[in-house]
């Protein structure tokens, strides 16, 4: 189970965040946390979940599991591989990956009945509160059009974020709400928790960042200072 106020780093396809990069990026992140006493993970490609799980003290997720069971199905991602590369559990319907709502449901399921972490992104309020239904531990609201701009959700559409708190725990206020799209500084991460969000979902910044310790120490100074 992750610990919160948190800060997910996706590493997406981004060639900087790729093999041996994944796991230098990784450490730096987790120098960061330690640094600055703050719960972190991160979230490579599947192909490098084995090898950054294994050089690593902070939790790794993946960035997208299928729901299928273990047997004969050629190239699906299923939970027991993911479990057996060391990561703690996975992002789900992410806005670049997204998939049907039966689905989600089953994911989540799969994933709560091996004892990994569900961390489902929706792209608005509405959303939110219908996939909260299924009882994820987490879900992470993220409007598309604000994903990789630089412009943090929390400050351009902070209703977003406190709408989504709202409605999913008027559904479960066990499922923690996190929110993303264009977190930069630790100043939008402060201004997340104050609306509510137990923590952050973020990329580009950290990632593409000339200098991702300095980006992502940052971050970080929104929960530390707070
Ligand atoms: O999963 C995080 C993401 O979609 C937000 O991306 O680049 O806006 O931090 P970014």
């Amino acid at each position: 189970m992750l610990k919160t106020p948190v800060v997910i780093v996706n590493f997406k396809t981004y060639p900087q965040s790729v093999g041996e990069r994944a796991v230098e990026l990784a450490k730096t992140i987790a120098e960061v946390a330690k640094e600055e006493g703050i719960s972190v993970a991160v979230a490579p490609q599947n192909l490098d979940l084995y090898r950054v799980a294994s050089q690593v003290d902070i939790p790794v997720l993946a960035q997208h599991v299928d729901s299928i069971a273990p047997g004969a199905h050629t190239g699906w991602l299923i939970a027991e591989t993911l479990k057996a590369t060391g990561a703690i559990g996975s992002l789900i319907n992410h806005s670049e990956h997204q998939i049907q709502s039966e689905e989600i449901e089953q994911v989540v399921k799969r994933l709560r009945e091996l004892e990994l972490t569900s961390v489902v992104c929706a792209k608005d309020p509405e959303v939110c509160k219908k996939v909260a239904a299924f009882r994820p531990d987490m879900v992470a609201v993220e409007p598309p059009e604000l994903i990789g701009t630089g412009r943090a959700v929390s400050k351009v559409k902070p209703e977003v974020v406190s709408d989504a708190v709202k409605l999913v725990h008027e559904v479960n206020p066990d499922v923690r709400v996190l929110c993303g799209a264009g977190i930069t500084s630790g100043e939008d991460t402060r201004i997340a928790l104050e609306l509510g969000a137990e923590g952050v979902l973020l990329a580009s910044s950290v990632v593409k960042a000339t200098d991702p310790r300095a980006a992502m120490l940052d971050v970080a100074k929104g929960i530390t200072l707070k």
